[in-house]
C-alpha cells in the first residue's frame, strides 16, 4: 500500500516566532494516522524551532532546497549533509519556483536527487509544466523530460525514498486548480512512466502528489482520482486551520 503524502510548502514565508506559533496550533488539532506522512517544507532559517515544536508527534519537516555538492565554497547555499544534521527527513527538489527564478536544470535536479538520498534526507522531485507547453500539447513532454533526467541516477535501492510532486506552473499560487481530470490524466502517465523506468513495484508504491493553489474547498474531488497520493500545498498550508482540514480527510 502506498503512503498518502500532505506536504506543506511555506516558501519564504514565517519568522521562527510565526513557526512556533502555527506548530502550537496546528499540533493541538492533528494526529498522526497509519498510511499517511505530513511534511512541512520551511525555510531554512525556520527549520530548528519546526523540528523542536514538532519532535516526536509524527510530522517529518524538510528543506526547500539544496545545494548539489556536499560542501565548500557556495556563499548562502543550504548543505543537504547540515540539513539531516539539524534533523530534516525531507527536501524538495526542483520546484517550479527554483527553475524558473533561480535557473535550476533537469541536470541540476539530477544531482541534488543523487545527494539527497547519499545524505539520508528523501527527495520530493517536483515536475510540471508551464501554461504555453500545456496549450502547445507538450505536458508530458515536459513532465517526462524532467522525470528522466531527474530521476537518471536512481538505483533499485532508491525509488522507496522518493516521492514526485506534480505541480503545473500555471496552477501555482494563480487560484487556477488543474481540474480533477487534468491532475489524474498525468498522475496516471507519470506512474506508467515509472512502471517502464523502474518496474510495476516501484511504480505501484510511488506516492504522486499533486500541488497547484490546492485548498481545503478543492482538494477533496482531486483526491478521489485515480493516482492522487496527496497534495503538496503552498497558499493554503500557511494557516494551521485550513492545513489541518487536508489532514483531517
Ligand atoms: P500554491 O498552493 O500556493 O498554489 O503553491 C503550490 C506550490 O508551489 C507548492 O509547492
Amino acid at each position: 500500500m502506498r503512503q498518502f503524502v500532505l506536504a506543506a510548502n511555506w516558501k519564504m514565508n514565517k519568522t521562527p516566532v510565526e513557526t512556533a506559533a502555527f506548530f502550537q496550533t496546528f499540533l493541538s488539532g492533528f494526529s498522526p494516522s497509519p498510511g499517511r506522512q505530513t511534511v512541512f517544507f520551511v525555510p531554512a532559517l525556520d527549520i530548528t524551532t519546526a523540528i523542536g515544536a514538532t519532535n516526536g508527534r509524527g510530522v517529518g519537516i524538510g528543506t526547500q532546497n539544496i545545494h548539489f555538492e556536499k560542501k565548500g565554497a557556495f556563499t548562502g547555499e543550504n548543505s543537504a549533509e547540515a540539513a539531516k544534521a539539524a534533523g530534516c527527513e525531507w527536501t524538495l527538489v526542483g520546484h517550479s519556483e527554483r527553475r524558473s527564478l533561480f535557473g535550476e536544470t533537469d541536470l541540476i535536479t539530477a544531482k541534488k536527487m543523487k545527494l539527497a538520498l547519499e545524505c539520508g534526507l528523501k527527495p520530493m522531485l517536483c515536475v510540471g509544466e508551464s501554461l504555453d507547453e500545456r496549450t502547445a500539447g507538450e505536458t508530458m513532454k515536459v513532465v517526462e523530460r524532467q522525470l528522466t533526467v531527474g530521476l537518471e541516477a536512481m538505483t533499485a535501492a532508491d525509488w522507496a525514498s522518493v516521492t514526485i510532486a506534480y505541480e503545473p506552473v500555471w496552477a501555482i499560487g494563480t487560484g487556477k486548480v488543474a481540474t480533477p481530470e487534468q491532475a489524474s490524466e498525468v498522475h496516471t502517465a507519470i506512474r506508467a512512466w515509472l512502471e517502464r523506468r523502474a518496474g510495476a513495484e516501484v511504480a505501484a508504491a510511488m506516492p504522486i502528489l499533486y500541488g497547484g493553489s490546492a485548498k481545503p474547498e478543492n482538494f477533496r474531488e482531486i483526491a478521489s482520482q485515480k493516482n492522487i497520493d496527496g497534495f503538496l500545498v503552498g497558499g493554503a498550508s500557511l494557516e494551521a486551520d485550513s492545513f489541518l482540514k487536508f489532514c483531517a480527510w
